[in-house]
């Protein structure tokens, strides 16, 4: 098929073709392709989509990056702040998630970056000029607005909210953000004055309401010498997972209406008001379930013995340090639809603890009585009332591990047991990866299965998976 150069159209036909790409949001381009495919589609006889051709038809390549491509596409806007460095890399951060990247630089933030580095970074022409005369023969601006699945602004300068909310238009990146129709997303960077102007808390509060999606900014140190406050950008990678986060298509949520239970980390046992008794847990897999039980659609609370790390989003975390009062804030939080046990609860605690430091008074060792602690799996597994319908334990086992995690399934009367070799050996302790077994009670049977050494991310969502699938035969 012979090239096609749109400006060489008819007037009527272009005209036309201005009005139904507006109206579908595509460039011109786009919607030629869009026309060529639908009648391709209806007359079989036609020749096949001629994209190849199209893709050819006087096209910058940056303009020709087909529409529908894998690889959606984001417009950075990169407003005139010292952060403007850091959305050079967020452009490669971008690029890793497999966005294809179009950059438009304010008049400031050419002061601070250079389009040839945010062109070289992105492989594509960089936009500058809101009247030039090379990408405004078909209102490029329209199309940069229109022809991404996102726009993204880092850093997002007051100014340039300020004109966003006040509806400006005077400079290429004002004009592009007034015409879109495309999801905004705004890393806001600035001096903490800034941000706390009352004209910027205006602003900012209109944006919000006119739906504009904000990430940060956040407290930390200003580039001025001595300042500090809320202010500084979002990292790249932060705003590179909430645009990838904003653009994923909703993941499917199994456990949407269930009440998820978790418990997780070791506990520890005082001895002393300075000294207690605990164990190697660090609750890593307690957590990523959690997170993939929340990812899953459930609400969840995951009640945490002491552990390094961070509550997981969307989840509600109850932080306990011994074994009794995570049993009381297991049984407050009930009820539940699923309850899984992963914590390692210490068995045993001291019978009586010290009031204040055990000192060495040359009495010789104290004799430390240990007394056993409630079983949180059994006592929620053989609860009469108010029992979860699917209650889940770990077992954590150095040897015969299948041997011991049945009689644990068996005696403790839970559902499914995920069993564990957390022999040092492993590395499962602490560690990141977990080979595990999951033994489900079918009847009077007990069915294995083995599986595979995985991430205990994977681990996590593996067994949400799992809850997922069996969700209908336990319903409560
Ligand atoms: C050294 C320097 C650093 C600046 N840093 C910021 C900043 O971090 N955030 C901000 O909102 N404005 C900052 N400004 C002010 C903006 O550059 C100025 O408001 C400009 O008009 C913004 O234009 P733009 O929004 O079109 O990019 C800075 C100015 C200078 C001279």
């Amino acid at each position: 098929m012979a090239n096609l150069t749109i400006r060489k159209l008819d007037e009527a036909i272009k005209s036309e073709l201005r009005q139904r790409a507006a109206r579908n949001g595509r460039s011109m381009e786009d919607e030629v392709r869009s026309i060529l495919r639908e009648a391709a589609l209806q007359s079989p006889s036609a020749e096949p989509a001629p994209s190849d051709e199209l893709e050819r038809a006087e096209l910058t390549p940056t303009e020709s990056a087909a529409p529908g491509s894998a690889s959606p596409r984001i417009t950075l806007i990169v407003g005139g702040g010292i952060a403007a460095y850091k959305s050079m890399d967020l452009i490669r951060r971008l690029k890793e998630r497999g966005f294809e990247v179009r950059c438009v630089l304010t008049a400031a933030a050419q002061q601070f970056v250079t389009p040839l580095t945010a062109s070289a970074l992105s492989h594509q022409r960089v936009y500058t000029d809101l009247f030039d005369p090379q990408s405004e023969f078909d209102a490029g601006h329209i199309r940069l607005g229109r022809d991404c699945a996102l726009i993204v602004v880092a850093p997002a300068t007051a100014d340039l909210m300020a004109k966003m909310a006040n509806g400006h238009a005077n400079d290429l990146a004002s004009a592009i953000l007034l015409a879109s129709n495309r999801p905004i997303l705004l890393a806001p960077a600035m001096n903490p004055m800034m941000w706390n102007n009352p004209a910027t808390r205006r602003n900012v509060a209109q944006l919000v309401r006119d739906g504009v999606k904000l990430i940060g900014p956040f407290a930390g140190e200003m580039a001025e010498a001595g300042e500090a406050g809320v202010g500084r950008m979002a990292e790249p990678l932060q705003i590179a997972a909430a645009a990838d986060a904003l653009l994923r298509p909703a993941a499917p949520q199994p456990l949407a209406g269930k009440h998820v239970l978790i418990t997780a980390g070791p506990t520890h046992e005082p001895i002393d008001p300075v000294r207690y008794i605990a164990n190697r847990s660090s609750g890593k897999q307690g957590f990523a379930i959690a997170a993939a039980a929340q990812a899953a659609g459930a609400s969840v609370t995951l009640i945490a013995g002491p552990v390094e790390l961070r509550d997981p989003q969307g989840v509600r975390v109850i932080r306990v340090e011994a074994a009794r009062d995570m049993l009381a804030a297991v049984e407050a939080a009930l009820p539940a639809d699923i309850a899984i046990f992963a914590a390692a609860v210490a068995d045993w605690r001291v019978a009586e603890q010290g009031g204040q430091k055990l000192k060495k008074d040359g009495n010789g060792v104290p004799p430390l009585q240990l007394v056993e602690n409630p079983d949180i799996l059994a006592t929620i597994a053989q609860r009469q009332h108010g029992r979860p319908p699917l209650v889940i334990g770990f077992a954590a086992e150095t040897e015969h591990l299948i041997d011991h995690a049945t009689a644990k399934l068996q005696r403790k009367r839970c559902d499914w047991i995920v069993a564990n070799d957390v022999s040092p050996a492993t590395g499962v302790m602490g560690g990141d990866r977990n080979t595990v077994h999951l033994l489900i009670r079918d009847g009077d049977q007990i069915r294995q299965e083995a599986w595979p050494l995985m991430a205990k991310d994977e681990v996590a969502t593996a067994l949400v998976q799992r809850i997922a699938d069996a969700i209908g035969s336990f319903a409560a």
